[in-house]
Order: structure tokens, then C-alpha cells, then sequence
């Protein structure tokens, strides 16, 4: 490494709390969670409403934060639901979405990319 690269390396490491790194990753997940198909059934904010005035299709992710923060394994445990889909015989949301259940999402997300867009949407706040 040449000294000027160490410099920048330098200036970039301390520029990064002024960036607001959260923002720099809400953008970045928001992004992968639209390319992925996710906002066509997910909100992010709860009350949202579905087509045709139905409760949403899936949950409200803030409410999913909500229930599963602080649970051992649930990032892993979601993550796999994310690729797989869900029980629709033991239906986690049942009442509170018009969706009977998430069908797989592995065709649209890899496997790496829905841990960190779990891992970011168990770090939500509750809505206030
Ligand atoms: C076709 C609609 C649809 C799409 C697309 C979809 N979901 Fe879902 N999702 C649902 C439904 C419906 C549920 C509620 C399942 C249940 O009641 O157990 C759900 C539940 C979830 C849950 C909570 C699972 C649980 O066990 O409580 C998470 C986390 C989630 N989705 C994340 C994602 C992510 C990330 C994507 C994009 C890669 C995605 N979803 C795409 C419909 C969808």
C-alpha cells in the first residue's frame, strides 16, 4: 500500500459515522428487499393496508421485529422461511394478513442477501 491509499483509508474510516452508516443501510436494504419482491406482499410500517382494502398481504415488518426480536435463532429461523415459504397449515400471522402464506422466495433472493435483510429487519423499532 502505498502511503496516499493509507491516507484515504484513513479519511474514509473517518468520515463514516458522519455518513450515518444506519441510513447507508436502510437504503441499501430497501433497495435489495423491492429488487427481491418482498414490497409486493410487505410493508414496512404497520395499518398499511392490501389490495382491495384487505388487512396486507404478509405482516408489517416492524411487527415482525416486534414479535421475534430478542428470540434465540430467529434470524436463522426466518431466513429459512424466507427461502422455503411458510406452513400454511400453521400459519404464524394468521388474522392479521389476507395472505394464506409466503410462498418460497429462493428464485428471487440468495440465501446470504435474506439473512442480512432479516438480521436488518429484526433491528427495526416497534412503530411508535
Ligand atoms: C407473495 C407474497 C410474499 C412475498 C413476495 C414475500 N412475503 Fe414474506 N410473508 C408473506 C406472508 C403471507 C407471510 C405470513 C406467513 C404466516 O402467516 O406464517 C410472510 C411472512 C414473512 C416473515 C415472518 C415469518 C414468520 O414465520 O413469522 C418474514 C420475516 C418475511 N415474510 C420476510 C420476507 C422477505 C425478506 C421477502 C422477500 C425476499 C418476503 N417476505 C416476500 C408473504 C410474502
Amino acid at each position: 500500500m502505498t502511503p496516499r491509499t493509507i491516507s484515504l483509508i484513513a479519511i474514509t474510516v473517518a468520515t463514516l459515522p458522519a455518513w450515518g452508516a444506519p441510513a447507508a443501510d436502510d437504503t441499501a436494504m430497501l433497495r435489495l428487499a423491492n429488487g427481491s419482491g418482498c414490497m409486493t406482499c410487505h410493508h414496512i410500517e404497520p395499518g398499511a393496508k392490501g389490495p382491495d382494502g384487505l388487512a396486507p398481504i404478509g405482516p408489517a415488518w416492524r411487527d415482525v421485529a416486534t414479535r421475534y426480536r430478542g428470540s434465540p435463532g430467529a434470524a436463522d429461523q426466518l431466513t429459512r422461511t424466507v427461502m422455503t415459504g411458510s406452513n400454511p397449515y400453521s400459519s404464524h400471522w394468521k388474522g392479521k394478513v389476507s395472505g394464506l402464506a409466503m410462498p418460497p422466495n429462493e428464485v428471487a433472493i440468495k440465501e446470504a442477501d435474506a439473512h442480512q435483510l432479516v438480521e436488518w429487519i429484526l433491528k427495526l423499532e416497534a412503530a411508535k
